[in-house]
């Protein structure tokens, strides 16, 4: 077991308290969140920005990084910190895993996605050609500093996109969490308010990170509707398809193929797939993708899943029970 620090903060005046200690920061921000620097860091600590879109999840801006630390001349004792969602924890902590053959890092996430799953857990990767977190590295943060403030000026595509992360945790972890979160989206409360159902969501990832570090055995649940919606994902890239879907909603869509699959391989009862449907649709999530089931086949083949020419196939037999097939 290893143990997965968290860090819940209610306000930003107390993440410049915490960013005052006598560590030697050097920020990598994502440009979305440059009006809250000032706020949190001084003004002698370094910041290197980023612009987090897809095609910047790579090797280069990961060189990038390093290139600026050696101009900085930053040295082993220094601690990364990735401020932004998904893409910056990604590239940062991996930067932080070769800098120097490693240095710390935390994450600061400022997207719901990242404050219930990218950011915990210590993945790093990017994308190689149009194949998702092709090459990467496992580097466990120093902690994750959770702020929920920041969700207020997330735009709601990407609040969508978060709630299918949120869900997906639920269902696998607790059913009463699961429609206490239904609940809650559906009746339109504001996401910064959902703040214990953010804790609970960052503290569930915490606790099945810390069983299976590498991705081994337990925490590859956590994949639940990934492998489908990766390809989804894959398939609107290589096709240039106009507005393309968030990660979040692709991963939805995949929830509900793997229920199907569960379902036809006498998993899971067909009430259980109506449920997720009829909850999901009252999120505002796709239940169904637009794109033929063929064309999506190739692309989950290379899916970094399939092992031994196999594919692990994480199908939900229902609330709080998930087999890995
Ligand atoms: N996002 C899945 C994992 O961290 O294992």
């Amino acid at each position: 077991m290893i143990n997965i620090r968290l860090e819940f903060r209610d306000d930003i005046k107390s993440l410049r308290d915490f960013f005052n200690e006598s560590e030697r920061y050097y920020v990598v921000y994502d440009s979305n969140v440059k009006q809250f620097i000032s706020e949190i860091f001084s003004n002698d600590i370094p910041c290197f920005e980023i612009k987090s879109v897809e095609e910047n999840k790579s090797i280069d801006t990961v060189m990038d990084i390093c290139r600026w630390l050696i101009s900085m001349e930053a040295d082993r004792d220094v601690i990364l910190v990735a401020f932004g969602g998904g893409i910056t924890s990604d590239v940062t902590g991996f930067a932080a895993s070769i800098y120097k053959r490693g240095v710390r890092y935390l994450n600061l996430p400022t997207t719901l996605l990242a404050q219930v799953d990218a950011a915990i857990g210590g993945k790093t990767g990017v994308n190689v050609d149009s194949f998702k977190n092709m090459v990467g590295t496992f580097k466990q943060p120093e902690s994750t500093i959770i702020c929920p403030v920041f969700l207020k000026t997330l735009p709601a595509k990407q609040i969508l996109s978060g709630f299918a992360e949120l869900l997906k945790t639920f269902i696998i972890t607790s059913e009463e969490n699961y429609n206490e979160c239904v609940k809650s989206i559906s009746s339109g409360l504001p996401v910064w308010e959902m703040t214990s159902l953010i804790c609970k969501a960052a503290q569930a990832k915490a606790d099945i990170v810390s069983k299976d570090e590498f991705d081994k055995d337990l925490r590859r649940v956590l994949n639940l509707g990934h492998t489908y919606g990766h390809a989804i994902e894959w398939y609107e890239h290589t096709n240039d398809v106009e507005n393309p879907m968030t990660h979040g909603e692709a991963v939805a869509i995949g929830i509900i193929a793997a229920a199907n699959e569960s379902f036809a391989r006498g998993y899971c009862d067909e009430s259980f797939i109506d449920t997720l449907v009829s909850d999901f649709q009252k999120c505002g999530l796709p239940v169904k993708s637009p794109y033929p089931n063929g064309v999506l086949i190739s692309a989950i083949r290379q899916d970094k899943k399939g092992m031994n020419g196999q594919l692990h196939m994480i199908l939900p037999v229902g609330f709080e029970k998930i087999v890995i097939d």
